[in-house]
């Protein structure tokens, strides 16, 4: 069976059994601190799961795109090697959300691999936690699972969690074996399934049924969740891999057809060797990741999200020397790989041209860097040589290895050639270092930590944003945080720092899309309170940050502010208004240059300020003074006209119809806001806009940089 036929299967198996069938969410989760990439299926439905969202629906199946390249499950240095390991891969799920649990969740899966998919259940295996006995008795007592076809593991293998924090609990895994005397297996007695000492493809675990009872908190604690539910997740390309009888996904179709691609591209064969063979598949796995991860937006740099693009790009080059090739050849596989997953994912294609440009930028950038430090080394060698020493230190090694991305078996073959040694044990001190300061990179997406208190306010409180229509209005205190803790009331004693309020309602704008939060002025019977600034932690829940409070009772241990008070709340209306002035200016520039510079530019980040706006876009050269020149001219002739703006609520279907920018594949709710100006521009925006172009006067660009390879920063007033 070949994957569009699995993937349509799958879902409609789970919509016949009454789940709601969801789109895959973007593969960069935006809005988690918690986390780098979407790492599972449940990650879009992860409020659901923590109860700081109610879903539509109770039940839901997906094909999630994946990538595991770093962060908490991280398989980057296991592709190439094994014949099961993928960064990015797509996972196709089912979930509950409160509604079945255990008994249910293993009857549907083992109906649809036996019914289904008609897998024969003497090749199939079950994983249990050894704690979970109620799992266990499911399988062995209701689906009639021979005992010695069950294995029960520790926490290592059968407990299931997303990242450091966040919903987890036990789970209970299929796996298919392909039999001691297979292709991939060690064919030793020792091998056991989830548990092979030299980790060899005889199992292949295809589903993994999380049975999510418990929120990991920050300081590590497990705290029930709201309601027990379901997550489950198997890899589509290795359920197609048992399906096609091969126990290599590099084997299924889809990788079959673009590892003849890498073949003519590369000018090397799979299949004639080891070491040439772990190059292709890495070759094979990492066009795709890398290629998705542009698409979505990410551009290779030094830090977060674009390091680790930039790692994957730069372990496929090296992978790409060692077959041979010295000059770019990864750009190349865009256009096959496109053209071979263009029906789920048409982005690939509708994309190709950027995608093909920020690679081959970063091919030529590393050939580069590698020349480079092939330079420094011949420098090094020759110090060394005069000096009698037969040793290269570690820094260097490190250096080489870290700064010029040189693999290390290339500086110990040149080492060798030279009559030379290396000092392991000091570049393992170096690398240690590095490992600490990748783990605390992976640790999340880099962006700000969330106090776990907004998580549990946000599974009580929606404060209902009216700052579209108003800048005024009466509102419930609905909770007050002082010093990160709930406190009911505020006294004067206690002071009044660090103080933030949240409302059923809200005029202020919280922090998001670019645009800063609002500031503004909440009375509350005689005192009046400054606020400096909104956040939006969760998306129901507005945070408002107190500057200073006025009007104290003189003395003693008076209260101030007491939760449950109906307050006045003012948005500060002629910052708010520069704010939308810069807004909606950053919405017409994105499409001037994409009208002046090419279809090539893409916004890649965004600062909608009072006194300014920056934006992000990539493109491969510096503006010129005529380009800067052009694009104000462009921009204050649309100003001249006093173009309409408006906003319009609609299914994201409609949304996709009229052509509104999902900007980096981005997940939005059922219904989106569509911002549309004049008739040039259509874009999903949660921001606050003005009602004509005219409004905004003059625009003036005031600075054009670069941010990195590919990408350019404009500054404008
Ligand atoms: N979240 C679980 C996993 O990734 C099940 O989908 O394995």
């Amino acid at each position: 069976m070949k994957l569009d036929e699995l993937r349509k299967l799958f879902l409609k198996y789970f919509e016949s059994q009454g789940h709601r069938v969801v789109s895959s969410s973007s593969l960069v989760p935006r809005h988690d601190p918690t986390l780098l990439f979407t790492n599972a299926g449940m990650v879009q439905f992860k409020d659901y799961f923590l109860g700081v969202k109610e879903s539509e629906f109770k039940t839901a199946a997906s094909v999630q795109l994946c990538m595991r390249a770093g962060g908490k499950h991280n398989d980057l240095e296991n592709v190439g090697e094994t014949g099961r390991h993928l960064t990015l891969f797509e996972m196709l799920g089912n979930f509950s959300f409160g509604d079945y649990f255990k008994e249910k969740a293993i009857h549907y899966a083992w109906d649809f691999v036996i019914k289904a998919l008609k897998l024969p259940k003497e090749n199939l295996r079950i994983s249990v936690h050894k704690k979970d006995k109620e799992t266990y008795d499911i399988w062995h007592k209701k689906i009639g699972i021979d005992k010695k076809h069950i294995v029960r593991h520790g926490d290592e293998q059968n407990f299931w969690q997303m990242a450091d924090t966040g919903p987890c609990g036990y789970c209970t895994e299929i796996y298919y074996d392909w039999g001691l005397k297979s292709k991939g297996s060690c064919g030793k007695q020792t091998c056991s399934v989830g548990g092979c000492p030299e980790d060899c493809d005889r199992y292949t675990e295809i589903w993994n049924l999380v049975f999510m009872q418990y929120d990991r908190s920050q300081d590590g604690k497990l705290l029930p969740l709201p309601k027990p539910s379901v997550d489950t997740g198997m890899g589509l390309e290795r359920i197609a891999a048992v399906l096609q009888g091969v126990s290599s996904i590099y084997d299924i179709d889809l990788f079959k057809s673009l590892i003849s691609k890498i073949e003519q591209v590369v000018g090397c064969f799979y299949g004639r060797g080891r070491d040439n063979d772990i190059s292709i598949r890495v070759i094979a796995d990492h066009i795709r990741s890398i290629s998705f991860l542009i698409a979505e937006g990410v551009l290779p740099s030094n830090e977060g999200r674009g390091y680790v693009l930039r790692r994957i790009i730069r372990r496929a080059v090296r992978h790409g020397k060692k077959l041979g090739c010295s000059r770019p050849f990864l750009y190349k596989l865009v256009g096959p790989l496109s053209e071979l997953m263009a029906k789920p994912y048409p982005q690939l294609k509708e994309q190709k041209p950027f995608i093909e440009k920020v690679i081959h930028a970063e091919e030529e950038r590393f050939l580069e860097t590698l020349e480079r430090g092939l330079q420094l080394l011949s420098a090094e060698i020759l110090k060394l040589q005069k000096a009698q020493k037969k040793m290269i230190p570690g820094e260097t090694v490190y250096k080489l290895y870290d700064t010029f991305g040189f693999p290390l078996d290339l500086i110990v073959v040149i080492a060798h050639e030279k009559k030379l040694s290396l000092d392991q044990k000091g570049f393992e001190k170096y690398m240690e270092k590095q490992r600490a300061r990748a783990r605390a990179e992976w640790k999340g997406s880099g962006e700000k930590k969330l106090n776990p208190i907004y998580q549990k306010l946000a599974q009580k409180i929606k404060s209902g944003f009216l700052g579209y229509e108003t800048t005024t209005t009466k509102a419930r205190l609905e909770a007050i945080i002082e010093d990160g803790q709930v406190v009911k009331r505020l006294t004067f004693a206690k002071g009044t720092e660090n103080v933030e309020l949240i409302f059923d309602q809200t005029p202020f704008y919280g922090e998001g899309g670019g645009q800063v939060g609002d500031t503004g002025i909440i009375k509350i019977g005689g005192v009046e309170i400054k606020i400096k600034d909104t956040q939006k932690p969760f998306p129901d829940l507005i945070v408002h940050i107190v500057e200073s409070i006025k009007g104290c009772p003189p003395q003693g241990n008076a209260r101030l502010i007491e939760e449950k008070k109906t307050a006045e709340l003012s948005v500060d209306v002629r910052r708010r208004r520069d704010i939308m002035l810069n807004h909606t200016a950053t919405h017409m520039l994105h499409h001037a240059l994409q009208a002046l510079l090419g279809e090539h530019v893409r916004q890649a980040g965004s600062l909608v300020a009072p006194d300014r706006l920056r934006f992000d876009f990539t493109h491969f050269s510096p503006l010129t003074s005529r380009e800067i020149k052009n694009i104000e001219d462009f921009m204050n002739e649309r100003i001249r006209l006093n173009d309409p703006v408006t906003a319009t609520v609609m299914s994201y279907k409609e949304a996709r119809e009229v052509g509104a920018i999902a900007l980096f594949g981005e997940k939005y709710g059922q219904t989106v806001r569509v911002l549309q100006i004049g008739d040039y521009s259509t874009e999903l925006c949660g921001g606050t806009h003005l009602t004509g172009t005219g409004e905004i006067r003059l625009f003036k660009i005031i600075s054009e940089t670069a941010l990195g390879a590919g990408v350019r920063r404009l500054e404008a007033l």
